[in-house]
């Protein structure tokens, strides 16, 4: 079949595969052959593919509403922000269509609540490895300059610092700092969970200089660590000031939403930010369905994602290419000591999809719906074309 490659932009570094449908954890080439996604669209197919309640509601929202744009209220997105702030225990939610544009949102809010508060408060703390998007303004305070270097200057003001340095967070912060924003969980960094001692280091900090904390949980969030956002997981719970996400919350619809407390939603006035797409009908229905099935399968997350990591962990004791297991529920990575370029091609034509992050980590986001004997099915090809692996 010609997929007429020569006129799209050559601007992803795409795997020989060309996806034709997908069922439940499996996608299907264009030649019917069949493979077990553990990646899911990059953490988008929370419910795998063609769940049947998902596939419900958009065929009756699509002919009912699919978009009427922000003019006008229809009957979903109100009761989505109500669930969404009961969710991740803020306030007002905005909604648009990706990661990106929610970080983007959310820098908007730090801009001008620092600016609110002097002309020169306008600084960002962000971290060393981080991924917040494309944009120009997620451009700037993603710290991987492989992203960066050929679209500077960008957005001023950003310091980096590495990931769980409390020392360095707290240089960086100053009277001058309007934002800190985090990843719980870096994702595209290789999947770095920070420490409950740096994250709360970032909310006194964000509180004594009188910032706001963005908990970037577009990867890392919704139900994919097996509570509803990575935040969530520690004790006490540090509660940021502002939640951007994206990926899974309508289970491959495009949607994302900035979640905001009092203080960080009153820096936006009326007129000071919108989308055409953001929030419409069919996606806010989606995520509506989606969030109820996410509430019955949280328990599974936590269950299956701990297998997963053990399981991960037994393999790491046979395999000496193995350095670490990291992550949590269903966002796990393997960091290895050589490239995992080659692996990912290999596991493809083995039938399983996966990808490699950061040179050396291999990346897991199955959907929410795998299993144990998935699980299985997975680690055996990744140990089996492991071990064929000289050191
Ligand atoms: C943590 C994080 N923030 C932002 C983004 C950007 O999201 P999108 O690709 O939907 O713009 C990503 C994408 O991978 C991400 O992982």
């Amino acid at each position: 079949m010609d997929l007429e490659r020569q006129h799209v932009l050559q601007n992803y570094a795409r795997y020989p595969l060309a996806v034709a449908r997908g069922k439940g954890c499996y996608l299907y080439d264009l030649e019917g052959n069949r493979y077990l996604d553990f990646l899911s669209g990059i953490g988008v197919n929370a419910l795998g593919h063609a769940h049947p309640r998902i596939l419900r509601v958009i065929r009756e929202q699509a002919g009912l509403l699919i978009h009427c744009s922000n003019l006008y209220y229809h009957q979903f997105q109100g009761p989505l922000a109500k669930r969404l702030a009961e969710m991740s225990g803020l306030e007002r939610v905005f909604f648009c269509n990706t990661g990106t544009e929610a970080i983007e949102g959310a820098l908007k809010m730090v801009h001008s609540h620092g600016r609110a508060i002097h002309p020169e408060k306008y600084e960002i703390v962000s971290l060393e490895n981080s991924f917040h998007g494309r944009t120009m303004g997620a451009l700037s305070i993603t710290g991987q300059a492989k992203y960066r270097q050929d679209f500077e200057p960008l957005v001023p003001g950003v310091k980096f610092v590495p990931v769980n340095d409390v020392a360095a967070l707290e240089a960086a912060s100053s009277e001058r700092t309007a934002g800190i924003v985090l990843e719980m969980i870096q994702g595209e960094g290789g999947i770095n969970p920070l420490t409950q001692e740096f994250a709360a280091k970032a909310r006194a900090l964000a509180d004594q200089h009188n910032a706001l904390l963005v908990a970037d949980e577009t990867q890392c969030g919704v139900g994919r660590p097996g509570t509803y956002f990575a935040y969530q997981r520690s004790t006490p719970v540090i509660l940021p000031d502002i939640v951007a996400a994206a990926k899974p919350i309508a289970c491959g619809i495009p949607l994302g939403f900035i979640a905001a407390n009092a203080k960080a939603a009153a820096s936006i006035k009326l007129g000071g930010h919108g989308t055409t797409f953001g929030g419409g009908a069919l996606a806010c229905r989606v995520s509506l369905e989606f969030l109820d099935i996410l509430d019955e399968l949280l328990p599974a997350i936590q269950r299956v994602g701990g297998y997963f990591h053990v399981t991960l962990k037994e393999l790491q004791r046979k395999c000496p290419l193995i350095q670490e297991v990291r992550g949590f529920g269903l966002m796990l990575g393997v960091e290895l000591t050589v490239p995992g370029k080659q692996l990912v091609l290999d596991a493809m034509a083995e039938g399983l999809l996966l990808n490699c992050t950061h040179d050396t980590v291999l990346r897991f986001l199955p959907p929410y719906i795998v299993t144990e004997k998935e699980v299985d099915q997975a680690v055996k090809i990744v140990g089996k074309l492991l071990s064929k692996i000289k050191a």
